[in-house]
Formats: structure tokens, C-alpha cells, sequence
């Protein structure tokens, strides 16, 4: 198969961005195409977060993707912070009017959307590199795209850059039309995956000298753990028991816990950024997700802001095919910078208030702890937090 040589919407990418977008597009009537690099297996098994805002499991849902993450997810009304050797608990329901999260694998979504497009949606190719994308500023862009050793060119009406922090189109934008803002962090996370129950029933985030510990899970009986460790680090220094002693001790409280440990079956380093490129269109280029911003994980917000992203992209051009209008894809990118912004700074101030830099001074130290004692007893600080994590409406 040569695959084919024109479509209404060209999408690069098979990640949650792309995948929910095709599903959007198509239950809205449109033609589209999704070129995927990756084989198959290589993408259903990527390991990354698992927290779904409301929002986001309502658009899963909407759109046909949501019986297994309806059977599977867990609910959640809350987390748990500790720091100085307290816990404290977060009830989102209590402080948000109601609004939870739900546990579900961004792999699990992958594998469902993948499983949703084969049986009945547009063409997805795998094994087909995106090489180039030029004539953003023609009505005709075209996708230059290596499959199976050969090359070929797919013409579009629009072009959709979900290819990720890594991929080719934002780089199809002038580099004058575009502006990247930017921050890195001292620290990375050591992120594993464990044939063990989860050592109780919330997520914890613990803050500690030694440095930030995550305790989240994937199933009842399969936890996912993350330590803060430096950039750079090798997963090999990490041996299980290196690796549960240290959870142990950042995550040490005065009252009754205990840690249970298991097989560790996974292990690996995740590097922290945030990122942001403005605008997310340029002529009919436009970028969704991780292609047009990052964040670092620590407030879970990545997979939830490519869903929202796409949601308005496919609002945006069901609207052009129903109307002729552009309107709302002319207010595309700045209907999403707003929540973009809000999540950057979000992730931003969960990252740098549970992380300990190694360069950090005592007095450092002391905010950090004041603002987590802050959380801890104020409720207008908690709402503030509950509000960010559980997901601001789609609307
Ligand atoms: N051609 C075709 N596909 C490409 C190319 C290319 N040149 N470059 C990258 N890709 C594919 C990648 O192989 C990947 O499958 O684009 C996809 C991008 O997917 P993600 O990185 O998952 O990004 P996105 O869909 O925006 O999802 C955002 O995923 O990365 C996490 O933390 C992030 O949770 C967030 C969510
Ligand atoms: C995860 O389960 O992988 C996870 C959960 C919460 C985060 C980040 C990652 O903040």
C-alpha cells in the first residue's frame, strides 16, 4: 500500500493528542489521516502518568473511548501531602464542589483509542516518519513522510503537529513567527513500576530533605513509585532495596504506616521541563499537546492538556466544516495558551515547592515548609491547590 496522497486534516502523531483527535474528527464527519513513526507495540507500551481530570474522562467517554476506563479507573476524592513528618489529606469533593480524578494509565487511553480507530476510524499508518512539513502559509500544506522504506507526500487542508516535544512540525513554523519559553530543573525522577498493592489507597506526594517521593499506582495490585534523584542518574545505581529504603525514608511519618515492598518489573529516568511555544498556529499548521508545551509531572497535567487542546481543535474545525466560518480556529491558540499558562504555573509550583535543589539554602527550605503547612491548615490555600489538580472545565 502506497497510503493516501491527500486528506482534509493531516495529523502527525499516535499519541493520546493525535489518536483523541482522529476519534473527534471523525464523529464529527471529517476526513483525516494520522501518520504515525512508532510501530504498534512500541507505542502501547510507553509508560507515562496516569491521572485524568474530570474533563478528560467526560470527553473519553463522549467520544466512545470510555467502557474499559469506566470498568478500570479508580476514583479518586483526594491525595495526601507530607512533609516535616505529617500527612495531610486533600478532599477534592469537599474543596471543589465536587471534582475528583481518575486513575487510568495514559497507555491504557492509548490502547483503547488504537483499538477504537482500527475497527472503525480514519486511516493511522505506523511506521510512518514524518520528515517535513512545508507550505504552512499555502492553502495545500504537505506532510513528506517516510513508510516502510519509501517516501511519500500527503497533501492536507490542515496540518496537525501532535508529534511531541521531539517531533518536526513545530520546526515547520518560522522560526520569527515562533517563540519557545522555557525552564529546566536540577532533578529528574526515577520512576518504577512494582508487583505490589498500593500502600494505601491515595497517591501521597512527600516532600523530604533527602528529596521529593511519589507513591501512585496502576491497579490494585500494581503500584507506580517515583524519587527525585539528579540529572544524569543511571536507573542501574538503583537496586530494589536502594530503591525502597529511600521511598521509606522520604515518606516517614509519626503515625502508623507501612510501606509494603514487591518485584520491581520497571525502571526508568524522566528528565523535568516545562515549555511553552506561542503560538500553536501558524497559517494551517497548527500544534496540540506535548508538540506545543510541556510540564514537568509532578501535577499530572500533560496527557490532561493534549485532551483539552484537541478538544477545542476539534470544536474548532467541525465548526469550519459546518459553516465555512474560521473563527473558532482563529482563536485556537489563545483559548488554549490561557489553560496552558495556568497549568505551566500549576506544575511549576508543585515542583518547585516539593523538590528539595541541591543548591537549595535553609531558608528555602523554611518557604517550602511554610507554604506546605500553609496547604495543610488553610482551606483557601487547599482549595487553591484541589482547583489546579482536579481540572479547571472544559466549558
Ligand atoms: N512522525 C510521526 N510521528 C512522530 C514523529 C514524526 N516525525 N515524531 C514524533 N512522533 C510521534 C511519537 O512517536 C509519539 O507517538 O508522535 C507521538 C507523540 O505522542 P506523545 O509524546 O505521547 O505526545 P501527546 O500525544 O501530545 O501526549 C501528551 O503524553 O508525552 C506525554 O507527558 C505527555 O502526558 C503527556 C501526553
Ligand atoms: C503516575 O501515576 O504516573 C503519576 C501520578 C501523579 C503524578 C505524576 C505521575 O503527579
Amino acid at each position: 500500500m502506497t497510503g493516501p496522497r491527500h486528506t482534509t486534516v493531516g495529523i502527525i502523531g499516535a499519541g493520546p493528542a493525535g489518536l483523541l483527535l482522529a476519534r473527534l474528527l471523525h464523529r464529527a464527519g471529517m476526513d483525516c489521516t494520522v501518520l504515525e513513526h512508532r510501530d504498534r507495540a512500541y507505542v502501547e507500551r510507553r509508560q507515562r502518568a496516569g491521572i485524568l481530570e474530570q474533563g478528560t474522562v467526560d470527553v473519553l467517554r463522549a467520544c466512545g473511548a470510555g467502557e474499559r476506563l469506566d470498568r478500570e479507573g479508580l476514583v479518586h476524592d483526594g491525595i495526601e501531602l507530607r512533609h516535616d513528618r505529617r500527612a495531610h489529606r486533600l478532599d477534592f469533593p469537599a474543596l471543589t464542589g465536587g471534582r475528583r480524578v481518575t486513575v487510568y494509565a495514559q497507555t491504557e487511553v492509548v490502547k483503547d483509542l488504537i483499538a477504537l480507530q482500527l475497527a472503525s476510524g480514519p486511516p493511522l499508518l505506523f511506521d510512518a516518519q514524518a520528515l517535513a512539513v512545508a507550505g504552512a502559509d499555502t492553502s495545500r500544506p504537505r506532510i513528506r513522510y517516510r513508510h516502510k522504506g519509501r517516501e511519500h507526500t500527503l497533501t492536507c487542508d490542515y496540518v496537525i503537529g501532535c508529534d511531541g516535544f521531539h517531533g518536526v512540525t513545530r520546526s515547520a513554523v518560522p522560526a520569527h513567527e515562533r517563540r519557545t519559553y522555557e525552564r529546566s530543573y536540577p532533578y529528574s525522577w526515577l520512576g518504577v513500576l512494582a508487583e505490589v498493592p498500593p500502600s494505601s489507597d491515595e497517591l501521597i506526594y512527600a516532600h523530604s530533605a533527602r528529596g521529593f517521593a511519589l507513591f501512585s499506582m496502576r491497579t490494585p495490585t500494581v503500584s507506580r513509585l517515583y524519587l527525585q534523584v539528579p540529572n544524569g542518574t543511571d536507573p542501574a545505581d538503583w537496586p530494589d532495596d536502594r530503591i525502597w529504603d529511600e521511598l521509606e525514608r522520604r515518606a516517614a511519618v509519626d503515625t502508623p504506616w507501612k510501606l509494603e515492598r514487591g518485584p520491581i518489573t520497571a525502571k526508568s529516568v524522566l528528565p523535568m521541563r516545562s515549555s511553552v511555544t506561542e503560538p500553536m498556529r501558524y497559517g494551517r499548521i497548527l500544534l496540540a499537546g506535548d508538540a506545543a508545551h510541556i510540564v514537568p509531572p509532578t501535577g499530572a497535567k500533560g496527557l490532561n492538556l493534549a485532551v483539552a487542546d484537541v478538544t477545542v481543535l476539534a470544536r474548532a474545525l467541525a465548526h469550519l466544516h459546518r459553516t465555512g466560518s474560521t473563527a473558532l480556529l482563529d482563536a485556537y491558540s489563545a483559548t488554549c495558551l490561557r489553560r496552558v499558562w495556568r497549568a505551566e504555573h500549576f506544575s511549576s509550583f508543585m515542583t518547585s515547592t516539593l523538590h528539595t535543589d541541591p543548591d537549595q539554602s535553609p531558608f528555602e527550605t523554611r518557604l517550602q515548609l511554610s507554604q506546605l503547612d500553609r496547604i495543610a491548615t488553610s482551606p483557601h490555600a487547599a482549595a487553591e491547590l484541589a482547583e489546579n489538580y482536579t481540572g479547571l472545565p472544559l466549558g
